[in-house]
């Protein structure tokens, strides 16, 4: 059974391709087989979160029977596969997302997950992608704007017929101006699965075209990025000793990091 799960939001910038890359990267780590779509067809950026801006053969080729699904599958260097969108211009125009149910159907059976990273908002595109995944994950930021973008989002995806699994909070950063986590909760009446702390190092990563599970495993995005991939997908996973918030203070207080 291969599982089809979106990566949404409501407003853009709060992390879904971060969350996409890593969730999979993370996967791919733990040993399972999983495919990444990148499904926001006008303004893709999972290509540059993985430093291959530009592929040849990309999903929009695909979608305007111009190649082959099999030929716009990429496999990257850790393993993963991926399954990039064009850049070019001439595709905001073109972009039928219509038709990514269709491809959706073709990886059917090709994985035990298929990740589609999903463009902001709540327009065509997006409605495309969540009627395309059937189980869906939403990004927020602890701010009232995202949170209530992230409402209207998971109400799309009920209608859409799709599962909402939970909310993934992102960057956080534990202060008095955000959000409570439990009011965050109780607003979007769903589970929150997994609070991604605020990390340089996903910025620095992000500039390294070297996602963050990669490129610096034991940061704390990176953990908890682990510990959502084993959590959604039942995989017993141990957060290590010195990421664990008591151990990392003590290490801090006796100057051990
Ligand atoms: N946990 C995090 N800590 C710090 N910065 C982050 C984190 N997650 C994402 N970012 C920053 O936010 C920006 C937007 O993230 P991105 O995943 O592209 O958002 P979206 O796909 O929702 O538009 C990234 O360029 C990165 O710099
Ligand atoms: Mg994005």
């Amino acid at each position: 059974m291969t599982r089809l799960i979106a990566i949404a939001s409501g407003k853009g910038g709060v992390g879904k391709t971060t969350t996409t890359v890593n969730l999979g990267l993370a996967l791919t780590q733990f040993h399972r087989n999983v495919i990444i779509l990148d499904a926001n067809l006008t303004t893709p950026n999972v290509g540059l979160h993985l430093g291959m801006a530009t592929p040849d053969i990309t999903l929009n080729d695909v979608m305007e029977g111009k190649a082959s699904l099999v030929d716009a599958i990429y496999l990257h260097e850790s393993g993963l596969r991926v399954i990039p969108a064009g850049l070019h211009l001439k595709y905001l125009k073109s972009s039928a997302p219509e038709k990514l149910w269709d491809i959706v159907l073709d990886l059917f059976g090709s994985s035990e997950a298929v990740l589609l990273d999903t463009p902001a908002g709540l327009e065509r595109g997006a409605q495309a992608v969540l009627d395309a995944g059937e189980e869906v994950l939403i990004v927020t930021n602890p701010e009232l704007p995202a949170v209530t973008d992230a409402l209207k989002t998971i109400r799309v995806a009920y209608e859409s017929g799709a599962y909402v699994l939970g909310v993934v909070v992102n960057k956080y950063r534990k202060d008095s101006a955000e959000m409570k986590l439990d009011e965050i909760e109780h607003m979007l009446d769903s589970p929150i699965l997994a609070t991604i702390p605020y990390d340089d190092e996903v910025r620095k990563s992000i500039k390294a075209k070297v996602p963050v599970v990669l490129r610096a495993p034991n940061s704390p995005a990176s953990l908890a990025y682990k510990k959502l991939a084993a959590d959604l997908f039942g995989i017993k996973y141990t957060l290590p000793a010195s990421g664990r918030p008591v151990v990392r203070i003590l290490r801090k207080l006796f100057g051990l990091s």
